[in-house]
């Protein structure tokens, strides 16, 4: 398991969530090994029940083409790629060689190498590059907070009717209620939150799934 947990639990009843959600199977495993040998930097990686989350999802919106900007070693996308029916595909978009490389190796143990399409490099380049008549039916964003804005103004005109996009961290560990909190990061997820709710084209509930989930679909 990940040495971390949601933020609004305590490890009682965190331990209870993950009880009652499906168990982590080898690759995940390893994939958690592989992860945790980076050192702190392990926390970026989605906790086992949010992956079973996105798999719920994924399962449910049955994606021709799915879209993930954020993924680090591949725990997250490895969920969604196992949940995505047999003509789904899936880009992931990061900038990081060293971390995707760890992703590369557990989706091919997985066997789901054949249906991901991973492009390093900024996300919003690889986003703006999606040719003008490619719908987007399932995104997850789990990259740099600065920049969930841009990635949502470029998803949200490409949706499908019944597309979900999944935001992750929108709760910032309780920051976006810290008045003193000022930071880049906290301020961008305040006005990215702020900006979803007020959005006539979308309906959105944010959920305390992890450290807060904006879970979002057209109006
Ligand atoms: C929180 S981690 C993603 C965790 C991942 N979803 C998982 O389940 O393990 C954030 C990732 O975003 C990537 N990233 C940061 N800035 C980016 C950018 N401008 N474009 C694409 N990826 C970026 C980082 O390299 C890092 O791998």
């Amino acid at each position: 398991m990940t040495g971390h947990r949601s933020f609004f639990l305590d490890e009682a009843l965190d331990g209870y969530v993950q009880a009652h959600s499906p168990a982590v199977d080898d690759v995940q495993q390893s994939l958690i090994g592989a992860t945790a040998a980076l050192g702190p930097l392990a926390r970026m990686q989605v906790a086992p029940d949010q992956a079973a989350f996105l798999a719920v999802l994924v399962a449910a919106v049955r994606p021709s083409f799915a879209v993930e900007v954020g993924t680090f070693t591949g725990f997250s996308s490895l969920a969604i790629a196992r949940a995505l029916p047999a003509v789904g595909r899936l880009l992931c978009c990061d900038v990081s060689t060293e971390w995707t490389d760890i992703a590369r190796r557990h989706w091919a143990m997985a066997g789901v190498d054949d249906r991901i399409d991973l492009v390093v490099a900024p996300a919003l380049e690889t986003l703006r590059a999606l040719p003008a008549e490619q719908h987007v039916d399932f995104a997850f964003l789990d990259a740099d907070k600065t920049g969930y804005l841009a990635y949502y103004e470029e998803l949200v005109p490409r949706l499908s009717p019944h597309a979900l996009i999944a935001v992750d961290n929108v709760l910032w560990s309780g920051r976006v209620l810290d008045a003193g909190a000022e930071d880049a990061d906290t301020v961008a997820l305040r006005a990215f939150n702020d900006h979803v709710i007020a959005d006539d084209r979308v309906t959105s509930v944010l959920l305390s799934v992890g450290d807060g989930v904006n879970l979002i679909r057209l109006a």
